[in-house]
């Protein structure tokens, strides 16, 4: 038997964390002294804080409870050991980062950011995330990139307990305008890192040797406090080595870079981008532990992108897929520049704010910017009863004649004529040549 005082010392104890609490009732129940040594090594192992001994021990006590016929113990003991797995795999609803996971000192807006030394030209920009950044709008695969690296932020200690760092370097490229910039400041955002963006400008000087410096004095920077490092336009810096327009220097340059990506390593988090991965060097991506392309949208984050440009207008739900349709192979930038000019024009003629008002509105929109090179766009820019015919004969669709008829105004009748004259073939062919 356990005499009175362990029982109390094991139920009450207060030395020991609230895991081993919840055990020591279970070893208060059992009332037999042959499992003491067992009970014994676990208060070592609690008192001691070492977490791996203590499940063990626990473990151990299970395997001895059972043998020694005792199951509604052995599964009580197994239960709590479930249930305190479980409790460790479940993720934080946000990351919280992090000062505790990224070294350095503390940033501050009055902290000095470094200047080149002959021009005074600041090397880099300071940014502190406020909590107000947009989310960005992504595809699937993006996205799954985007919120794993944000997970594994949130899952440090358990990527440190088996050894791993999350990761802490990432390429992004693709297209102007696909929200690259925008995602490097949302990372930052949830990450609670302030954002040190490179000054490509202000790195490179046409003094010898002077770029690489600029560079080095940049990461010493960015190593010494806790934040986010920021080479946007990266393309500039990292272009191919081999250029023969530009030997000598631009060598020197992405020597100095490599090397001072190696060393940053294990300092805070580094995210580049470019429009030209093409010209980024083959060492520069080795460099980075995740690439991603952000290309441009398709049809659903089209929609839920022009849904929240558009908003506070709130017309009906057909008249988005009108727009997302014919807003094919535009960026994200496109899509918002496109529906500002949606509300303005609507303001102003004060056509009703409804799918018939837009619809009209983004003909007239299209008809005044630069000549498209998408098509759905150009012929609505051209000429909307083509448009409306391209939308009704296209099986892929997911309108039909009523609906487009109701969203833009036409009528059924009128949508279903339009569609038997193939009004779009001969705008069709126009666009293709
Ligand atoms: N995926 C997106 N989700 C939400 N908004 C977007 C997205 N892409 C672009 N935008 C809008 O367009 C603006 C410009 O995007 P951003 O500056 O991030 O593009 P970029 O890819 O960095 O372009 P560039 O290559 O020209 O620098 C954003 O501030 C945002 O309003
Ligand atoms: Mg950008």
């Amino acid at each position: 038997m356990l005499s009175d005082s362990t029982k109390i010392f094991l139920a009450q104890t207060t030395l020991l964390p609230d895991k081993y609490h919840q055990q020591a009732d279970i070893f208060s129940q059992d009332g037999d002294m042959e499992h003491f040594s067992v009970i014994q090594s676990i208060i070592r192992a609690g008192l001691s804080g070492d977490a791996e001994a203590f499940d063990k021990q626990v473990a151990r006590l299970r395997t001895r409870l059972e043998k020694a016929g005792a199951a509604k113990e052995a599964a009580t003991i197994e239960r709590l050991l479930k249930s305190a797995t479980e409790t460790k795999e479940i993720k934080p609803s946000r990351v919280e980062i992090s000062r505790a996971h990224i070294s350095g000192e503390v940033l501050t807006p009055d902290t000095n950011a470094p200047i080149d030394r002959e021009t005074g030209a600041a090397l880099c920009e300071l940014y502190f995330p406020a909590g107000k950044q947009t989310v960005p709008v992504y595809e699937d695969r993006v996205s799954e990139t985007i919120t794993g690296l944000l997970e594994e932020w949130a899952s440090a200690d358990a990527l440190r307990n088996v050894g791993v760092e999350p990761t802490r370097s990432l390429l992004i490229f693709g297209p102007p305008g696909s929200g690259k910039t925008l995602t490097a400041h949302y990372i930052a955002e949830k990450l609670e890192l302030p954002l040190v963006t490179a000054k490509i400008d202000g790195l490179i000087s046409s003094f010898l040797g002077t770029t690489a410096r600029n560079i080095a004095n940049l990461f010493d920077f960015a190593n010494r406090y806790s934040c986010l490092l920021l080479l946007d336009e990266f393309d500039a810096l990292a272009k191919v080595r081999d250029d023969p327009q530009e030997v000598g220097e631009i060598k020197r340059v992405v020597n100095s870079l490599l090397q001072n990506l190696d060393k940053r390593r294990p300092f805070g988090v580094t995210i580049a981008i470019t429009n030209h991965d093409k010209l980024l060097d083959p060492a520069v991506w080795r460099r980075f532990e995740t690439h991603v392309h952000i290309g441009e949208p398709g049809t659903q984050a089209r929609t839920k992108m022009i849904e929240r440009f558009l908003a506070p207008l709130k017309p009906e739900a057909p008249i988005f897929s009108i727009i997302a349709y014919c807003l094919e192979g535009h960026s994200g930038a496109d899509l918002e520049r496109i529906c500002v000019s949606l509300k303005r024009s609507l303001a102003l003629s004060g056509e009703s704010h409804d799918g018939p008002g837009l619809f009209h509105a983004l003909s007239s929109v299209l008809s005044r910017l630069p000549s498209q090179n998408h098509r759905p766009a150009q012929i609505l820019a051209e000429d909307p009863d083509a448009f409306i015919s391209l939308i009704a004969n296209d099986l892929e669709f997911p309108l039909k004649q009523a609906e487009i008829g109701q969203a833009t105004g036409y009528g059924q009748s009128r949508v279903s004529d339009i569609k038997k004259a193939k009004r779009h073939l001969p705008l069709m062919k126009a666009t293709h040549a």
